[in-house]
């Protein structure tokens, strides 16, 4: 993981190394590091933890220079420590470096053996010494990466200074993302626009195996072969100010409450408000009659989205679909049919399993759709039908808003599917569009729990452990529910579906185990009361979200209602992910953990 960039500028640098930094901390706060060129001398500063740590090492000794790099770490090999804090460095040669080496311990023991002196425990430093060396041996620059890429296993992106030259950046892609960015008289590298989005919005996304050699004049690009190639520039949609937190204390409640609206931005692109029929986004085809079977593949919280999307396209459309986590899917050899689609979910576009298992099914011939949300991420370039969610940039490391949108865009694919397929009358299209596009209201009401909801998460802040519980469509928000408390509040917590619970998960209740009951007053409703009855019969601490009709059937005498506005089965999953997310967001709250950026997480994961 990991972020990095690379500037050539015109002004000194290591105010806007910073400034990009921080923008690409989602991607990992384990240390962070510059290194500058003065007068063609190496500068290099590093400091473990968050980017502000690094930030006061500068303000004691500024670093000055106009050509620099930056990183900001997610530790893979070696503690979080000034020592493995990139940038490393070796004998004139500076890198900053995201993803994974899988040959580093071969490479370390040849450069050991040349006799260089190793600092950190880190897979990076040994490509700073290959660098180093054959610069040593008499290569350019240029030559030297180019022998040393080609010797590399794995996936990463990289980012080189070279002391006495001052005009010079080598960035390289394979695997993990890396943008080139052009200014007047600048250059940029970068592992995404939004760190760029402060100094130009023209880039250029690497390809695999691409590297380029950037001066202030421009970029030269090389594949894999080292053949001198062209490569599109872009005007990137991504805007500066977009990371602003409002008057909210964290960015994950600014995301929770922008919902009502981006759900709409979302909805807006698949529905049809006058008709109540779906539709795809401008420009966007696809044909889900044409197709047998659907396979979703993603990961953390885009996966449990993807899960609630097999009921409804089971249901809706009568199509089945086969659902795993990335990391599992791509080495379980399942059989694949060519022509059949594999939707890949994400909202960053770069989870290294989702993408990895993009490849693959892609060279089974599958067809390949996105419902990502950064619309120029690799996931969204190599698919070959994107449908986007409209959720803007989410920062908060727990997803949330993002969650709400994947979800939106599903339910109305779905029904697309539903209607495609000859599943779906016009008739129930348009019930069900007309239950689709109630969500921004519920999602509006739904915010109004948040004073309750934060009565009950001082008592959820003393809990040890949790249990999420549902069924159906709710099962995977029950996932959700505790993925989403462990995440920030690093409580315990596991989501069950709720008839499982006596298979196990039973025995763990006692007076001090909070149980949260997602049951709206759909059509397992009783079946799910049956369960929460069990529990309360064993002194566990209910937790129900349900509506008017579901908190007058509950029978409920101990414990608490968090009350919900009645709406239909297949909106629900939408709106009661609020009270979920509102809860592990004040429980967080209340135990003073960093809400945004959560400790051993990343928002981005680009490695294995
Ligand atoms: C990380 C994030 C999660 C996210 C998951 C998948 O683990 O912390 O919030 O759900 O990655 O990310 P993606 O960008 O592919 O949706």
């Amino acid at each position: 993981m990991c972020g990095i960039i690379g500037i050539l500028g015109q002004t000194l640098v290591a105010p806007l190394l910073v400034d990009a930094l921080k923008r690409l901390e989602y991607r990992g706060y384990d240390s962070a590091g510059i290194a500058t060129l003065e007068t063609g001398q190496l500068k290099r500063l590093r400091a473990k933890g968050k980017l502000r740590n690094l930030q006061a090492v500068l303000e004691g000794d500024p670093c000055a220079g106009k050509s620099g790099i930056g990183h900001t770490r997610w530790a893979t090999h070696g503690a979080p420590s000034v020592e493995n804090a990139h940038p490393h460095m070796a004998d004139g040669v500076a890198l900053v470096h995201n993803g994974i080496i899988e040959n580093y311990l071969e490479l370390r023991a040849e450069v050991l053996a040349a006799g260089a002196q190793l600092s950190s425990d880190t897979d990076t430093e040994v490509v700073v010494h290959l660098i180093a060396a054959e610069r040593a041996a008499g290569k350019t620059p240029q030559a030297a990466v180019e022998s040393v890429l080609a010797r590399l296993k794995g996936a990463f992106s990289l980012a080189i200074l070279f002391e006495g030259e001052d005009n010079l950046l080598i960035g390289a892609r394979r695997g993990s993302p890396l943008a080139v960015g052009y200014g007047e008289g600048e250059m940029f590298l970068g592992s995404d626009a939004i760190a760029l989005s402060p100094f130009t919005d023209k880039v250029c996304y690497l390809e695999e195996g691409d590297y380029a050699v950037l001066t202030r004049a421009g970029a030269q690009i090389y594949n894999a072969a080292g053949q001198q190639v062209a490569r599109a520039v872009q005007t990137s949609m991504v805007s500066a100010s977009m990371m602003d937190k409002g008057n909210y204390r964290h960015f994950m409640a600014k995301e929770i409450h922008e919902q009502p609206e981006v759900i709409g931005h979302s909805l807006t692109a698949y529905v049809d408000f006058a008709s109540k029929s779906t539709k795809l986004p401008e420009g966007t085809s696809f044909d889900f009659a044409a197709i047998d079977r659907l396979v979703i593949c993603a990961c953390g919280t885009a996966y449990y989205a993807g899960l609630t999307a097999k009921y409804w396209f089971e249901k809706y459309a009568r199509l089945p679909v086969d659902i795993d986590i990335a990391s599992e899917f791509r080495y379980r050899e399942m059989p694949l049919k060519a022509g059949d689609l594999a939707l890949f979910v994400s909202q960053s576009g770069e989870t290294a399993d989702t993408l990895a298992s993009l490849r693959y099914c892609k060279q089974e011939g599958m067809q390949i759709g996105a419902v990502v949300n950064v619309p120029e991420s690799t996931i969204a370039r190599e698919a070959n039908v994107v449908f986007p969610t409209i959720a803007g940039p989410e920062i908060g490391v727990a997803s949330t808003k993002a969650f709400t949108c994947q979800l939106t865009v599903l339910a109305a694919l779905a029904i697309h599917a539903g209607r495609q397929r000859g599943v779906l009358s016009q008739e129930e299209e348009q019930k069900l569009v007309a239950q689709l596009i109630e969500a921004p209201t519920l999602c509006l009401q739904a915010l109004k729990s948040e004073a309750a909801i934060e009565k009950l998460a001082q008592a959820m802040s003393k809990a040890k452990n949790a249990l999420y519980l549902g069924r159906g469509t709710n099962y995977p928000l029950a996932l959700e529910g505790a993925i989403k408390l462990k995440e920030i509040s690093y409580i315990h917590a596991e989501g069950y579906a709720a008839g499982e619970l006596k298979h196990g998960p039973i025995a763990l209740i006692d007076e001090d185990m909070p149980v949260i009951v997602v049951a709206p007053h759909d059509g397992i409703y009783d079946k799910t009361v049956s369960n929460m009855q069990e529990v309360a019969a064993r002194g566990g601490r209910i937790l129900l979200l349900t509506d008017e009709a579901g908190a007058a059937a509950s029978g409920l005498e101990q414990g608490e209602v968090i009350s919900m506005p009645s709406m239909g089965e297949l909106v629900s999953p939408i709106a009661y992910a609020i009270p979920l997310q509102l809860l592990s967001y004040h429980t967080a709250v209340f135990m003073g953990t960093d809400v945004d950026q959560p400790r051993n997480l990343a928002k981005s994961v680009t490695v294995e």
